[in-house]
């Protein structure tokens, strides 16, 4: 990877196309006025392998050491009391590259195994290819370690439950590692929905836009690469079996057989978003539509993915409806290269936008007061109507358009990752589990497979969130 790409690769992971947001609370700028998991019989708790107090330091290991492995260790680096010691990686290339980054003396391996096997290792970074993380996630809490998974979790709908079971049963720390359950500006707009901000939540409209090649996953295939510094078969690890041909694994995301597509790449990001914001548990219906559009490149996932997910009452609460879109075919203009995250969450009584890294929440005075009688009718007859209106609603006529607007932006280079990193560290000194446990990671991943599934099968499928079972 060039160093250029490298970077703005690198800037791109850690902005994650949503915008770059952070921790601690998002601060109020401007307030204007214009215009159930299957049950899972539990076994007794094992043994970790070391204690973690408050002030002991903190020791992992990473797990694919790619473009998101580096990303995510750098910014794991930056909570006090962490320390870096081991990668493993499949390609001798990425472990050199370690090396050269983090120092020689980081033990490195291309068998995950050999770091899991490590008594000081108190927790890894799973940054793998998605065809990889549920084995090596499992694998890694069965051998006491605390886990922090790239997302999405699981590849394949079918390994939620086991990596539930295994949470569960082993009882060890894991994060999800989609960010934006931790940022400030998500838990914003989660507090304005439950305050009822916007009334009663009816849609929410995500979509995100991208244009260029990096975009797109057409990411550097290093020109050494070779079956001799590349370990091909456990690449492949389960996914069928094939001769040596390094596009398929540097860009692995093109390829269902280790990949998830726009589904598991894009959708799972919206999805946390959305129910942190919401607070729902996943859809009932899941429709999806798209195409390859611009990118004939050999790849076999689409690069439009249109989404409809219809989301049932719970507590409560109304059923809504969610609709993503997502295009790497884009011809209009992008930020910084990598594309635009748009969110909006609709009310009945207002309106709340994320856009990139900023949070408005517009709301009209009143959405159901009838508007001051007008029209062509006769003057006599329009204007004794109109004297009656303003005597039942006495209020000027320009307030009924004015809008009250609240913006709300994330502290300055807010960076949500770090929060994260943040959560997850702490969670493992206290022992108190985070948000984006292994249920709730499954429970935003699953949608966003459920997306391929109608894509490929073209069904509509029915989920049943609760269960977390989809209907033959
Ligand atoms: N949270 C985010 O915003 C975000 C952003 C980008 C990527 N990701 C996720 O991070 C993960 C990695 O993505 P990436 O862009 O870094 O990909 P990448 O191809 O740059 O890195 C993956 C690395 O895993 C290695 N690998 C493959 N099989 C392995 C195995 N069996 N054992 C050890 N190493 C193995 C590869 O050699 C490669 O170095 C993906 O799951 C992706 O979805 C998350």
């Amino acid at each position: 990877m060039k160093k250029s790409e490298s970077k703005s690769r690198r800037k791109f992971l850690r902005q994650a196309s949503a915008g770059t947001l952070a921790v601690g609370a998002a601060n109020l700028i401007t307030s204007k006025t214009h215009g159930a998991p299957r049950v899972i019989q539990l076994e007794s708790e094992p043994e970790p392998q070391r204690t973690i107090g408050p002030n002991d330091k903190i020791r992992f290991g990473l797990i694919g050491a790619g473009g998101m492995g580096h990303g995510d260790t750098e910014t794991a680096l930056r909570v006090k009391g962490v320390e870096f010691v081991a990668a493993a990686d499949i390609y001798d290339g990425r472990l050199t590259h370690v090396k050269e980054v983090w120092g020689k003396d980081i033990f490195t391996t291309r068998d995950y195994r050999e770091v899991l096997a490590r008594p000081d290792i108190d927790a890894v970074i799973i940054a793998t290819p998605d065809h990889w993380h549920q084995r090596i996630a499992i694998d890694a809490m069965n051998a006491g370690k605390d886990v922090y998974c790239e997302k999405p979790v699981v590849q394949k709908l079918e390994e939620g439950n086991a990596l539930i079971e295994a949470q569960q049963r082993t009882k060890r720390i894991f994060q999800g590692g989609s960010q934006f359950s931790s940022s400030v500006i998500y838990q914003k707009a989660a507090e304005l929905v439950a305050a009822g901000k916007i009334g009663t939540l009816n849609l929410v409209d995500s979509s995100l836009w991208r244009r260029g090649a990096l975009s797109a996953w057409q990411y550097t295939i290093p020109a050494d690469a070779s079956p001799q510094n590349i370990d091909w078969d456990r690449f492949l690890g389960n996914a069928p079996k094939r001769p040596f041909e390094p596009i398929r694994l540097f860009r692995w995301r093109n390829y269902r057989d280790y990949g998830t597509g726009i589904g598991g790449d894009l959708f799972v990001h919206q999805f946390t978003g959305a129910h942190l914001v919401t607070g729902a548990k996943g859809p009932v219906r899941v429709v999806t539509t798209g195409g390859t559009r611009l990118w004939n490149d050999g790849r076999d996932v689409p690069d439009v993915l249109l989404g409809l997910f219809d989301y049932p009452a719970m507590n409560g609460r109304p059923a809504f409806n969610m609709n993503f879109r997502v295009s790497f075919a884009d011809g209009g203009t992008e930020r910084e290269g990598w594309g635009s995250w748009a969110y909006r969450f609709v009310g009945n009584d207002g309106v709340i936008e994320l856009v990139n890294d900023a949070l408005v929440v517009k709301r009209p005075p009143e959405a159901k007061t009838p508007p001051p009688p007008s029209g062509e009718f006769a003057e006599a007859v329009i204007s004794q109507m109109r004297k009656e209106h303003f005597a039942k609603y006495p209020r000027r006529e320009s307030e009924v358009t004015a809008v009250t607007e609240e913006r709300y932006l994330p502290p300055d280079k807010y960076d949500e990752r770090l929060d994260h990193f943040k959560n997850f560290f702490n969670a493992m000194r206290s022992r108190k589990p985070v948000y984006q446990d292994a249920a709730q990671a499954y429970r935003n991943a699953a949608p966003a497979l459920l997306a391929n599934v109608s894509y490929f099968e073209r069904r509509v499928c029915e989920w049943n969130p609760e269960t977390l079972t989809l209907k033959a």
